[in-house]
């Protein structure tokens, strides 16, 4: 096929110079090959990348990794987001080491089996770390695709038309290599804002391009029915007496899964008022608090979150989920962004108003 020849010979020319990548006459390493697509998943090469060598780094081994406690896993992930991965990861390198002495299969659909590792990611690491024949379709090469074959149909339509053509582009030699040249071409290249068509080794094959349609492939549906609606919630900055900081772990299953946060009312559509959520969050716990000024802004996927912070000072024993942390051991704790960003915005706060370390003046709630 013409267009996996001119992109295999463009990838030859251009291809990215990336820590977990193999160069020229190399043999991938599986552990990096895996390591490096589930950090991928959903996050750029810009900001996996230093993680990536930090975890390499610590961890050089699946074995390492396997042997680490989880909480140390959790923290070296903190910052990237979609804390899943890094449960999924931990457990997969568990699994290897316990039952596969600490090798991969070398086959997807016995990968796809593995926590963490989709269709995708398993097509990925069969193709790139064991040479094996594998379609895999992330979104550069379903933004590639669409665009040389000018689908106009929602990606999610046309999903199962453009996995066949994506089969029909894939070679049976170097099918590592076409899966990372399409990667490249989709990051420096075929970008999906103001993509490079004039230099694309491709452009003579894409009849997104001869119509003049490529930069609006794949469509969207509305944006604005993807405006993120904001939430809002409370987390309390409870102090001990000793000047610790009471962290509890979230549940393992939903967002920020298993990670340590202050403690957080839900995060709901309507505004709260500081009675209800220490109603809702310490119903027992007779301390006073105090809303700090302004908020803690974040944007996860699907919603923004307008987080404020209450401040308190008191007695109160830890329990199985919630323990006093000492701020020295603040930063050994798998804190996800959201809550670092929120025990900073308290420590400003309570500096630049020059807060009292007990909070009972006017401001101050008794519940
Ligand atoms: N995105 C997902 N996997 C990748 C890889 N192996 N190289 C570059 N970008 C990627």
């Amino acid at each position: 096929m013409l267009i996996t020849e001119r992109l295999l010979t463009w990838y030859d020319q251009n291809r990215r110079v990336l820590p977990w990548r193999a160069r020229p006459g190399e043999r991938a390493d599986p552990y990096r090959v895996w390591l490096s697509e589930i950090m991928l998943q959903q996050t750029t090469v810009a900001t996996v990348t230093p993680y990536f060598r930090a975890f390499l780094n610590r961890w050089p081994t699946i074995t390492d990794l396997a042997r680490a406690p989880r909480d140390d896993v959790l923290t070296a992930w903190a910052g990237l987001g979609y804390y899943a991965r890094a449960h999924n990861l931990h457990k997969c390198a568990q699994i290897l080491v316990a039952t596969r002495d600490a090798t991969f299969p070398t086959d997807a659909k016995i990968l796809r089996k593995l926590p963490g590792i989709g269709s995708y990611t398993a097509a990925a690491i069969s193709a790139i770390a064991f040479g094996q024949r594998a379609v895999a379709v992330d979104s550069n090469v379903e933004r590639l695709i669409t665009r040389l074959f000018a689908i106009t149909e929602f990606p999610s339509v046309a999903r199962s038309r453009i996995i066949h053509i994506a089969d029909m582009l894939t070679p049976n030699c170097r099918c590592g290599d076409f899966i990372q040249a399409a990667m490249d071409l989709g990051a420096i290249l075929c970008r999906s804002r103001k993509p490079s068509c004039r230099l694309c080794p491709l452009h003579v094959d894409c009849a997104g391009y001869q119509k003049g349609t490529a930069e609006s492939l794949p469509v969207r549906r509305n944006e604005r029915l993807r405006e993120r609606q904001t939430r809002h919630g409370i987390v309390f900055f409870a102090v001990s007496q000793e000047g610790a900081i009471l962290l509890c772990r979230r549940p393992q299953k939903g967002l920020l899964g298993g990670m340590m946060g202050m403690p957080s009312t839900p995060w709901r559509i309507a505004p709260w008022q500081l009675e209800d959520a220490v109603l809702t969050v310490f119903p027992f716990l007779s301390w006073s608090w105090q809303l700090l000024p302004g908020s803690v802004r974040h944007t996860f996927t699907h919603f923004k979150l307008d987080l404020r912070v209450a401040y308190g000072h008191g007695i109160l024993h830890p329990t199985k989920k919630c323990a006093w942390v000492t701020l020295e051991k603040i930063e050994t704790q798998p804190l996800p962004s959201v809550m670092r960003k929120a025990l900073m915005h308290a420590a400003d706060a309570i500096c630049a108003h020059k807060i009292a370390s007990s909070p009972a003046g006017d401001d101050a709630l008794k519940v």
